[in-house]
């Protein structure tokens, strides 16, 4: 074998310099561009969160105004987008209707071919705008609802909703919704960040990059974790259940989707402030059975295997008592991480290196192709 070191998954491998936001596993904690997110998610909506990422500093009322008025103006489906949405079959996963439309929009738009980042910001602007209005359609597509145009006077979180079930939300359920945007909206470099990242480093356009993005958070190893942890809750049942499925579950070598993390080995930074989110919808909702569940198999874990959870634990069981189908809550975090994924794209473009890592050959030694006997 080798002698060379393999770092597999790279896992403890730092491989660049990121100002967008710093994850820190010591101290159990996240900023983004130096502010802590628990600050961001009390003080700030999900808009001006946004902001900061791509401009590195929070908009004063005159930028906030400005930017807020570019997005909303962009909101609404365009045409084309629902005819590729509406060509997709009912059986195809939200994720990958999610990926073709972000697709077409980048092939259609007339900025692809400029990497500036100027034209990237405002391609970023655009998918940021438009997703909501792809998950909501397709959403409402698949239960036979007609397409609920945007609303320009309701803030991104509030019209995001709308869109989705045709009401103005409640403000506990906007609160939570814009919250979990918030947490979700980025997290240095994970895999599908990392994944634009590799993607932008042989300078492909941004909508590539998002493109593969997309493909790498569907995975349930990452983003596709919270909508497992509601299939999870549906294979459990009750709480009296939970204890007794997992020992089944961890004899069975299976993963238990919404707890562990490759940097956070003592907790999620981010699940306090989303569980407090949870919990104003469980109040909400009077769902106690959903919190017994959500506790015991939480419990369970914490006693056999002490793997804590993480933020797709709360965020599942939030979405699925907003409303939104069980499929659909990994679109709800492209929706949302795209504000990151773009950031990182930018910056990577700004200090650029070809991402080409080595490996260690360990196949056959170098032999010959007999030569066949020439008759
Ligand atoms: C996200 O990187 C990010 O920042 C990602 C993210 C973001 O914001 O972008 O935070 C979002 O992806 C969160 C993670 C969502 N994924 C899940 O909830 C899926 C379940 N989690 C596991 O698959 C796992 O915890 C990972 C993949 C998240 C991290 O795993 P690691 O760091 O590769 O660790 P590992 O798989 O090598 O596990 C170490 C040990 C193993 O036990 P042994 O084989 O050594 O006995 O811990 C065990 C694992 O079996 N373990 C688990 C487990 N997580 C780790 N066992 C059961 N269930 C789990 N969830």
């Amino acid at each position: 074998m080798a002698d060379e070191e393999i770092h597999k998954g790279l896992a403890g491998v730092v491989v660049d310099y990121t100002a967008v936001s710093k994850v820190n596993a010591e101290t159990n904690s996240l900023l983004y561009r130096g502010y802590p997110v628990p600050e961001l998610v009390a003080n700030c909506s999900f808009e001006e969160v946004a902001y900061l990422l791509w401009h590195g500093e929070l908009p004063d009322s005159a930028q906030a105004a400005r930017f807020s008025a570019e997005e909303r103006a962009q909101r609404a489906l365009d045409p084309a987008v629902r005819q590729v949405i509406d060509a997709l079959p009912a059986s195809a996963h939200p994720m990958d209707v999610v990926r073709t439309a972000v697709s077409f929009i980048g092939a259609s738009d007339q900025r692809a071919g400029d990497a500036s980042p100027e034209a990237n910001l405002a391609k970023a602007l655009t998918l940021f705008a438009k997703l909501p209005a792809i998950v909501s359609y397709d959403q409402r597509r698949r239960r036979g609802q007609e397409l609920v145009p945007p609303r320009e006077d309701l803030g991104y979180s509030a019209n995001f909703l709308w869109m989705s079930f045709g009401e103005e939300p409640d403000p506990v359920v906007e609160k939570a919704f814009d919250a979990s945007m918030i947490l979700y909206a980025e997290h240095s470099f994970n895999a599908s960040t990392f994944t634009a990242r590799v993607i932008t480093s042989t300078l492909s356009d941004l909508s590539s990059a998002v493109v593969g993005a997309i493909g790498a958070l569907k995975g349930p190893l990452h983003g596709g974790a919270n909508e497992a942890v509601m299939h999870t809750f549906d294979e459990i049942g009750t709480a009296g259940r939970a204890a007794e499925w997992l020992d089944e579950a961890l004899a069975g070598k299976r993963k238990i989707m919404g707890f562990g993390h490759r940097v956070y080995k003592n907790g999620d930074s981010r699940v306090p402030t989303m569980k407090a989110a949870l919990d104003t919808l469980i109040e909400k909702y009077e769902a106690q059975e959903l919190l017994d569940l959500y506790d015991a198999l939480e419990a369970a874990m914490a006693s056999r295997k002490n793997i804590k959870p993480n933020l797709d634990y709360p965020s599942g069981p939030a979405y699925h008592l907003i409303g939104y189908d069980t499929e659909q809550f990994t679109p709800l975090f492209v929706a949302s991480r795209v504000t990151g994924w773009t950031a990182h794209i930018i910056e990577q473009l700004a200090s650029n290196s070809l991402i080409r890592p080595l490996s260690a050959y360990n196949g056959p030694a170098e032999r010959h192709v007999p030569v066949k006997e020439r008759v």
